[in-house]
């Protein structure tokens, strides 16, 4: 097998890194990570739009030609960006709550958005995409109309976007081999850093279906188990996770290591 390579694309400005990449798969080598200063259309999931002001945070789009599941997608760049954080900014309490995003508190920090592309000879790929907000100040971030959360405004430390790409090419580029080996090992590895399990959750599966209940674990396929009131245990396989205050607060503990692990 070829050697593994991350290599590094800069583009001042961009629609999008997601759709850039994937209009490009022909050209790009596998392992390429486009990263942009600035996306006038960035895309998140569920057809909503991310914000990206320019020069302050990260966004950027990693291709790869060797995987064919998204969800594996997701695992290798949500690892590789978990771990980047946690090199530069160890105060950080980061964590990654299923099935895309990474958290700082209640907070959401960093978005992932896998989708597959396929070449002009028909082999399928995946492009996973992350924005994660590095600089952000307070004052931005209020006006996103969800709870949003930037390195700089939980912990006041500025973190270059060109390093952290350089970074996350570094940990991103262990999950991907992890990934092209042994999927089950990098799923294990994306499993145990997912700490939603063992909080009290509510799912929002749209149209006004609301599910809340313990979260009992992460099924092989991917699937979130949420155990109910009456004791009924049951698979989600999307939705709008959050957690509720008392859980954010015995997450805060867990991640301190202040509490009992589950
Ligand atoms: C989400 O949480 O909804 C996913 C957000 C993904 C945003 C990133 S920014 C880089 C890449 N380009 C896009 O248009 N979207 C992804």
């Amino acid at each position: 097998m070829d050697e593994i390579d991350i290599s590094l694309h800069y583009l001042e400005t961009v629609d999008s890194t997601n759709v850039y990449v994937k209009n490009n798969v022909d050209t790009l080598a596998d392992g390429a990570l486009v990263y942009a200063g600035t996306q006038t259309a960035g895309r998140g999931r569920l057809g909503r739009v991310w914000h990206s002001p320019p020069g302050r945070n990260f966004y950027g789009s990693l291709l790869l030609k060797r995987l064919e599941n998204p969800l594996l997608g997701t695992m290798v760049v949500s690892l590789g960006a978990l771990a980047a954080l946690r090199s530069l900014a160890p105060e950080l309490a980061v964590w990654l709550k299923w099935p895309n995003d990474l958290y700082v508190g209640g907070r959401k920090l960093a978005g992932v958005l896998s989708e597959t592309a396929d070449s002009a000879g028909g082999a399928r790929m995946i492009v996973v995409g992350i924005g994660v907000n590095l600089n952000t100040t307070e004052e931005e971030l209020s006006l996103i109309d969800r709870p949003a959360a930037s390195v700089f405004a939980a912990v006041g430390c500025k973190i270059n976007p060109d390093f952290f790409a350089s970074e996350l090419a570094r940990y991103a580029k262990t999950y991907y081999i992890m990934g092209i080996f042994s999927g089950n090992r990098l799923f294990d590895e994306w499993r145990k850093c997912n700490s939603m399990v063992g909080l009290d959750v509510e799912l929002d599966l749209g149209g006004g279906r609301l599910v809340t209940g313990l979260a009992t674990g992460i099924a092989p396929d991917g699937a979130l188990l949420v155990r109910d009131a009456r004791g009924i245990e049951k698979p989600y396989y999307c939705g709008d996770a959050s957690i509720t205050r008392e859980a954010v607060r015995r997450l805060a503990e867990r991640l301190a290591g202040t509490a009992d692990l589950q």
